[in-house]
């Protein structure tokens, strides 16, 4: 397969944003207009419960997951798994076959970083969960998993092409969560368990 084909397939695997498909499947509504409005694992869990939140951040991660093996399959360059991994964020933070409105790609990140560089995702990943524990803020976990990982790239495992895909992962995770970060700072945001909506 050619390494362009592999980053459009990423992209249009990406754009299955399961969160809509799962609460348009069980509800039969747009989980777009409900709760933060977000369209992620955390906001299906806000709106539908665990069973789908859980279901969702499995696809979600999956397709992250499946991207960058894809681009391993087809190559050995070290820039291709990047490109798929980041085609794949894209396709889900902007899906095609949602008209471009979809979530804010963290699940489809840890999907691809646990592939792309486990050891510094994985610590990242650790201290996001204490984050996530103790303050119950998802949103302010999932901003620390994708700052710390290139963070963690650079003393544990440095190679170019992961620490900028990385840095552009993490640069999209703090783009979408804007509305996010205004809330942290004003002490409004919705807390894990609270059935608050946006
Ligand atoms: O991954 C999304 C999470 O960080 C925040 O989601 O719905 O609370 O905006 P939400």
């Amino acid at each position: 397969m050619l390494p362009f084909v592999a980053i459009v397939l990423s992209y249009l695997v990406g754009s299955i944003t399961f969160s809509i498909v799962i609460a348009k499947l069980f509800k039969g509504i747009d989980i777009r207009n409900h709760g933060s409005g977000n369209a992620g694992a955390t906001n299906t869990l806000r709106v539908l419960g665990v069973g789908p939140a859980i279901l969702v951040l499995a696809l979600d991660l999956l397709k992250g997951m499946g991207s960058v093996a894809l681009a391993r399959a087809v190559s050995d360059q070290d820039w291709l798994p990047v490109a798929c991994g980041l085609a794949a964020i894209i396709g889900h933070n902007w899906p095609i076959w949602f008209k471009f409105k979809g979530g804010k790609g963290i699940a489809t990140a840890i999907g691809v970083l646990s592939v792309l560089v486990f050891i510094p995702a994985l610590i990242a990943g650790v201290i996001a969960i204490a984050s996530i524990f103790f303050t119950r803020y998802v949103s302010l976990g999932s901003l620390i998993f994708t700052f710390l990982t290139p963070v963690f790239i650079i003393f544990l495992q440095f190679n170019w092409a992961n620490f900028i895909g990385t840095l552009i992962i993490c640069i999209f995770a703090f783009i979408r969560h804007r509305s996010n970060i205004v809330k942290l700072w004003n002490g409004t945001e919705n807390k894990l368990g609270s059935k608050k909506g946006a």
